[in-house]
């Protein structure tokens, strides 16, 4: 830990439920005392400001991924996955699903995912009212993603609860880790025995992975952690930002309103909804060489938690950052990251985003939303209960 008295450093545990009920005026504190502050309950440094998030993101060779979760214990369990190699191990597993994930093909899936948002949406439209997370958020990045990796129907409805944990391991050792390390056994459970590569259905991306390490394309032993990345990345994340989708519209009808007139918004409306409230909020890096930055030398081998929530609320970068702005220009938000471990499946999240926009769109006319419940996790933000109440379009 550094010694000198002009670091800038904080007593913030920025993991508490009740610094996540409400970040955002904490996360400005944090941006106002440097781009870089050292957190002394967790002897790690805070990234707050966008400049500074951006720069790490962007420089693997320096700032190593190596320690992607806040404590060993899960950094040992991830093993040289996808989230902590670098390259050329993390090019070999990237590689393997990235042209099923580009937006060229996923093109040929649009109708189908469309098709099926608007099979979940339009009968809790006509009673009126719902409970948005659990009736819709939950269930459908759920069933797109698990489909396209092919997993068996068997075991899918206890998988949320499972994943819910996974996440939670990446935070730092405290309370919200250890309860949740039984669900981290029954989730390797569920991989041996009920996700197995034999169970994983024909063409599909999970496949796909096996028969990557069968032709010598990525080491035989990276299957199953790399099947279990692509499940566990790419369910929780969509499912907050959905659900933070359907708030924040509901809580800015001017904005909803907007989108009606013009659904050519709708990109730039989901990607505010992922700056404004970012799925995911924090992952770590370690600094390789000693780095200085605004004076302060964070030594090499510390730790860094790099803070997408904040850095896409940065006054420096954003105007008017705690405004929610379908308009504004937002392309160049962190929420799913940047550089080398950028969001490997964001352009599907992208389209089941515009899925469920347009399949509201095309049955609501107002949409109103009571009081929600957060969801406490540690490296996640969302919700746990949203009541709806919709006005049906003539
Ligand atoms: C709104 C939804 C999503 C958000 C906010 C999100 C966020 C992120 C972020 C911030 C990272 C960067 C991690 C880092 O820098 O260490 C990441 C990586 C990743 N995401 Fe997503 N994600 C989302 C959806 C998905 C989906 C749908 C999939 C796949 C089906 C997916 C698969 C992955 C994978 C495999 C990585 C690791 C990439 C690498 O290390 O090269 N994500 N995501």
């Amino acid at each position: 830990m550094p010694d000198s008295s002009t670091v800038p450093r904080s007593e913030l545990d920025i993991f508490t439920d009740e610094f996540m009920a409400d970040p955002y005026p904490a996360f400005r504190d944090l941006r106002d005392v440097g781009g870089v502050v050292h957190l002394d309950a967790l002897d790690l440094w805070a990234v707050p400001r966008y400049a500074e998030a951006r720069h790490i993101l962007a420089s693997w060779e320096q700032f190593c991924s190596a320690d992607v979760a806040l404590n060993e214990q899960c950094n040992a369990y991830v093993g040289d996955g996808i989230l902590r190699a670098d390259p050329p191990l993390h090019d070999q597993l990237r590689n393997v699903l990235a042209s099923r994930l580009a937006p060229r093909a996923l093109r040929k899936l649009e109708a189908d995912i469309n098709a099926r948002a608007r099979a979940l949406v339009e009968p809790l439209v006509s009673r009126g009212s719902f409970e948005a997370i659990s009736e819709l958020v939950r269930r459908f990045p759920l069933e797109i993603v698990a489909d396209l990796i092919g997993l068996p129907l068997a075991g899918r409805e206890e998988l949320l609860g499972l994943l819910d944990a996974n996440f939670n391991f990446f935070g730092p050792d405290n309370a919200r880790l250890r309860e949740s390390a039984p669900k981290l056994g029954e989730l390797m459970e569920y991989m041996m025995s009920t996700a197995t590569r034999q169970s994983l259905a024909e063409g599909s991306m999970g496949r796909a992975v096996y028969e990557a390490a069968d032709a010598g394309q990525i080491p035989e032993e990276s299957a199953p952690t790399l099947v279990l990345t692509y499940v566990t990345a790419g369910i929780d994340t969509t499912v907050h930002a959905l659900g933070h989708a359907i708030w924040l519209l509901a809580e800015h009808p001017e904005q909803w309103d907007l989108l009606r007139q013009d659904r050519s918004l709708i990109p730039q409306a989901f990607r505010e909804v992922l700056r404004f409230e970012s799925p995911m909020q924090v992952f770590g890096r370690t600094v390789r060489t000693d780095w200085v930055v605004d004076g302060v030398t964070v030594p090499a081998g510390d730790r860094l938690a790099v803070l997408f929530g904040a850095a896409n609320r940065d006054e420096r970068n954003w105007k008017d950052p705690d405004r929610f702005d379908i308009r504004r220009d937002n392309v160049e938000h962190l929420a799913f990251g940047y550089g080398l471990h950028v969001c490997a499946g964001q352009a599907l999240a992208r389209m089941e985003g515009a899925a469920i926009l347009t399949a509201l769109l095309d049955s609501v006319s107002r949409l109103e939303a009571g009081e929600p419940a957060r969801h406490f996790n540690n490296v996640l933000r969302g919700l746990e209960s949203l009541p709806v109440q919709v006005v049906a379009s003539a």
